[in-house]
């Protein structure tokens, strides 16, 4: 598996990371709480991970309600050093935990809320740790001001922003730090090209990582929405469509065909070509993948190897 370092913080991601957010959930969305997948299906994700050689793992405090962390720590606990040693740890915090509770980046809910993730992962700190959404209610100096204090502390090794666009991400690099954030996790795919005006840009400038998010548009980008066909049973767009209305489009399904037309001609799949042309962009550190089963695991790997 090839390594790169997160921009300039000094952690070294594989460069396909596992995206643990269906487990126990659909993301943080609260009514999917306890769905998802199980212990024992997001253990088998994360050994074949694992042997894969993926040792980077994003997850959220909120994802699942906290089960998506403690799946981890539980599957963590069952490995030796060798394991629990090489897994390079990503959390985030700011969506709430449940239906009516608090969320956001005020600093004592930050702390409080790494003291949980650390608890659920069974662990005494993160390598990589994301403010999950931009708080227009907290100043961002306040937040970024005690993950400074934790970075001190050695509970987090770096610190990065998830979910903002330039303009935010400029003002938080103009507040005055040693460090600050290291690197942004944005949604970015062949069908969400958002980040390439500015974000990707200013990223490169300040030599910040990129970790880019629904690299597959949540399973756009391997074909198995098609045009006038209703979406297969069980699959997001039965789930939770909302993110991804506007993808039923015709232009969409025109791209999603050029896409197909290419990865034949190439003997690959749609999925690998799209995680590829991710993997290709300088700009891109690595791509946080969210696999429902070891074999959905397998673009992934087949994208390493498209030149
Ligand atoms: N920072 C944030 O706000 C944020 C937001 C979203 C995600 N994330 C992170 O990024 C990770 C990945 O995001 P994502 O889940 O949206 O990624 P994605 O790869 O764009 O979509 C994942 C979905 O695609 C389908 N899929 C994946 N691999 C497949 C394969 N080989 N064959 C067929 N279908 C496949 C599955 O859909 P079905 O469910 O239909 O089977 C799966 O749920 C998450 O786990 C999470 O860690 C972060």
């Amino acid at each position: 598996m090839e390594r790169a370092y997160l921009g300039e913080t000094g952690v070294c991601v594989s460069r396909v990371i596992l995206g643990c957010g269906n487990f126990g959930g659909v993301g943080s969305a609260p009514a999917f709480f306890g769905g998802g997948e199980s212990p024992e299906e997001a253990a088998a994700i994360m050994d074949a991970a694992w042997e894969a050689g993926i040792t980077t793992f994003d997850t959220a405090d909120a994802y699942g309600g906290g089960r998506s962390e403690t799946s981890i720590g539980d599957w963590l606990r069952t490995k030796g050093p060798e394991v629990r040693d090489a897994i390079v740890l990503s959390t985030k915090t700011f969506n709430p935990m449940g239906e009516g509770e608090d969320h956001g980046l005020a600093p004592a809910r930050v702390k409080r809320q790494l003291e949980s993730s650390l608890r659920r992962l069974g662990v005494e700190r993160v390598q990589m740790y994301l403010t999950h959404d931009w708080d227009l209610d907290v100043p961002i100096a306040e937040t970024l001001g005690v993950l400074d204090e934790l970075q001190h502390a050695g509970k987090i090794e770096a610190y990065g922003a998830s979910n903002v666009d330039a303009a935010q991400l400029r003002q938080a690099l103009a507040v005055d730090l040693p460090t600050g954030y290291g690197w942004v996790q944005n949604s970015y795919s062949l069908l969400d090209r958002g980040a390439e005006d500015e974000l990707l840009p200013l990223c490169a400038e300040r030599g910040l990582g990129f970790t880019p998010f629904s690299p597959l548009a949540g399973g756009w980008l391997t074909g198995k929405y098609r045009r006038n066909e209703p979406p297969p049973a069980g699959s997001r767009m039965t789930l939770r469509p909302e993110p991804y209305e506007h993808l039923q489009d015709a232009a969409v399904f025109d791209l999603l065909e050029d896409l197909e037309r290419r990865a034949v001609e190439r003997g690959t799949t749609m999925a690998a070509l799209a995680i590829a042309w991710l993997l290709a962009n300088p700009a891109v550190t690595a791509v946080v993948v969210g696999p429902r089963r070891p074999a959905h695991l397998e673009p992934a790997l087949a994208a390493l190897a498209i030149d």
